[in-house]
């Protein structure tokens, strides 16, 4: 157990004197490891993108609905004259976008999918990825990913430049290869650990990612177990 005595000095900061830069970069390399949502919109003149945002999560599940944090384009959190980046925009423009789970096989790709491009290119086509028809929304998934959510826009709650995005899932899509099927009462389960390339990336601080391997089993005794 590490330390835990009240009196151990800390280095306390009053948020208010923090620049936004200073925040950032503290949240950033703090609160790890974060989930990473791969989102691909299209816009309004049926361009499709895919960026990555790992200021995400689940926001609840019954609604299902998923958030993440779109900051302004050129990531200058003090900017007052906020340009939206293409996800946002496109967002704004069809309501819809897909949340693909990044995977150990889709690191590099993923991460270069977070390269400016001019307007007008497809990330998709830059990093050899394959669009697949999503089933409800027009933006496509990424092909091979093992869980995709389709999502509807439910709110864009606007917290100074860094807008949080959130979406209903309506739609899912499960690679075979991880889809358990029922198990219990639940007629449709995964398990993402199953396959070293299935398995989530993490992002941390700095430039660093996380590969998903000691993995710890540990039994609530009240909690969900299975
Ligand atoms: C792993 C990773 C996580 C990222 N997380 C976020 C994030 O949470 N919010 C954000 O605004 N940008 C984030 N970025 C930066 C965006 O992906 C980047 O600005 C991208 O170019 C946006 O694309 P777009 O302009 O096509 O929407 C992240 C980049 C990487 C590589």
């Amino acid at each position: 157990m590490p330390v835990s005595d009240p009196s151990s000095p800390t280095v306390s900061l009053a948020a208010g004197d923090l620049t936004p830069g200073e925040m950032y970069l503290l949240l950033r390399d703090s609160v790890m490891p974060r989930p990473i949502a791969w989102v691909s919109t299209i816009s309004a003149t049926g361009q499709t993108n895919v960026a990555p945002f790992s200021f995400f999560n689940v926001c609840s599940p019954s609604p299902p609905v998923l958030g993440f944090s779109c900051g302004p384009r050129g990531d200058d959190h003090t900017d007052v004259h906020r340009i939206e980046k293409d996800t946002e925009r496109n967002i704004r423009a069809l309501r819809e976008f897909v949340v693909n789970v990044a995977s150990e096989g889709f690191m590099e790709a993923m991460i270069r999918t977070s390269d400016s491009l001019p307007h007008g290119q497809s990330e998709f086509a830059q990093n050899g990825l394959t669009e697949a028809p999503s089933t409800v929304v027009r933006p496509p998934r990424v092909a091979g990913t093992p869980v995709a959510y389709e999502c509807r826009l439910l709110h864009i709650l606007e917290l100074g430049t860094n807008h949080w995005i959130m979406g209903a899932v309506v739609h899912l899509h499960i690679d075979p290869s991880v889809y358990l099927g029922a198990r219990g009462s639940s007629r449709h389960r995964v398990d993402l650990l199953a396959r070293a390339d299935s398995r989530p990336v993490g992002r941390l601080g700095r430039a660093n990612y996380v590969r998903l391997r000691e993995i710890e089993t540990h039994l609530r005794r009240d909690g969900p177990n299975q």
